[in-house]
């Protein structure tokens, strides 16, 4: 048996687009990367969408498009790939890092509130404060419209890292349309992939335009003869990457109906042994960009073993994803602890999922799984 802990769904048809492009030559950015923007901003219902080379690039771009610069602050949730972090630091600015809600792993919006006030009523710090970042974690939309009101009572942009989220709803909010900006990966672990790829959204023709330039050496968007009046970066996609997420976007809501089935059999098969399953939000629309279980705090110290017991029967799995301000980079720089990101990053288990999944492999996966915790 060898269940890896995801499998991107190429078909042939995938396999040809980029192909098609390959044989023409032309490589860079180009009508491809037009194409797949165009398809992205009807999907998500933006005006526009300007693709980058990943979404730790979209990130970084869309925190610099906002002016964060050398001293400043991000308000950002505190559990999620380390990405959501590094571009703060990256850009010269400091993480204000929020604790999460312990049953669907976002930022928790009292926890927001209370930072929020705490930051805001210190003059200094209120100056230097410039955005907040939340994510939609595993594919599960934070709690957005009350993310965004909090954040307008003190004049702050929210951008969303909806890296993992392609698809996913709250109530008719769709992930990526709500913040100034949102953030999206195609990496191969997302529902549809682009090997690596990324791209930020907006309706804000201004903020769009300051991408596309930053995204090509700081060139202007159109300009004839070229100007260059921002010192840029070379974040492009290439054409046949593009190429490859119109065929896949193709795919996306039969992948994500497929992977929402999948959860639901996990679901069922996990009821009864006190392994806890993805909670999901009144009125949320999960997409699963990872089936992220808990295990009972009291086996938290042997989740290495477990996962090592279930590698050796073939079962790949993973962690959920990272307490960002107990790593070492970030600790040495803030000492910062919060509890409830600490104890979910503890003994959260990502579990195999992508659309070939069978039944089969599930109940096996959930019974290789029950019989390790029980050892
Ligand atoms: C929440 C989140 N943000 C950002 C990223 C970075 O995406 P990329 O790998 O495309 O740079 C990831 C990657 O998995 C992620 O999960």
């Amino acid at each position: 048996m060898a269940i890896p802990i995801t499998a991107p769904s190429i078909e042939d048809d995938d396999v040809a687009a980029v192909s098609a492009v390959l044989r023409t030559g032309m490589l860079v950015q180009g009508k491809n990367v037009l194409a797949f923007e165009a398809r992205l901003a009807e999907l998500i219902g933006v005006r526009e969408v300007v693709a980058v080379s990943n979404c730790t690039a979209a990130l970084q771009m869309a925190l610099l498009g906002l002016g964060v610069g050398v001293g400043d602050l991000v308000v950002v949730t505190a559990y999620s790939w380390l990405s959501t972090a590094n571009v703060i630091e990256l850009c010269g600015a400091q993480p204000v890092f929020v604790d999460i809600r312990p049953d669907t792993f976002n930022m928790d919006v009292e926890a927001l509130a209370e930072t929020l006030r705490r930051v805001m009523s210190n003059r200094d710090c209120a100056r230097r404060v410039k955005a907040i970042l939340p994510v939609h974690t595993f594919g599960q939309m934070a709690e957005i419209d009350r993310i965004i009101s909090l954040g307008a009572e003190y004049g702050l942009p929210v951008i969303e890292d909806a890296a993992c989220a392609l698809g996913a709803r709250l109530g008719d909010r769709v992930a990526g349309s709500q913040g100034v900006l949102g953030c999206f990966s195609f990496h191969p672990r997302k529902a549809v992939t682009t090997g690596e790829g990324g791209v930020i959204t907006t309706n804000d023709a201004r903020l769009a335009d300051h991408m596309r330039a930053l995204r090509n050496h700081g060139q202007r968007p159109g300009a004839q003869p070229p100007v260059f009046d921002l010192a840029g970066f070379n974040y492009r996609m290439t054409d046949f990457q593009a190429a490859l997420g119109v065929t896949q976007l193709a795919k996306l809501d039969r992948i994500n109906a497929a992977r929402r089935a999948a959860a639901a059999r996990y679901d069922r098969l996990l009821a009864g042994t006190g392994i806890t399953p993805p909670f999901v939000a009144p009125g949320a629309f999960h997409v699963y960009q990872s089936y992220v279980t808990l295990l009972p705090a009291a086996l938290a110290a042997r989740r290495v073993d477990i996962m090592a017991s279930m590698k050796a029967q073939g079962i790949e799995t993973a962690i959920g994803t990272y307490s960002m301000p107990s790593t070492a980079y970030f600790q040495a720089r803030y000492q910062v602890s919060l509890p409830q990101a600490l104890d979910i990053a503890s003994r959260s288990l990502s579990l195999p999922l992508f659309e070939a999944l069978t039944a089969a492999e599930q109940a096996a996966v959930i019974a290789t799984l029950c019989e390790a915790a029980a050892r």
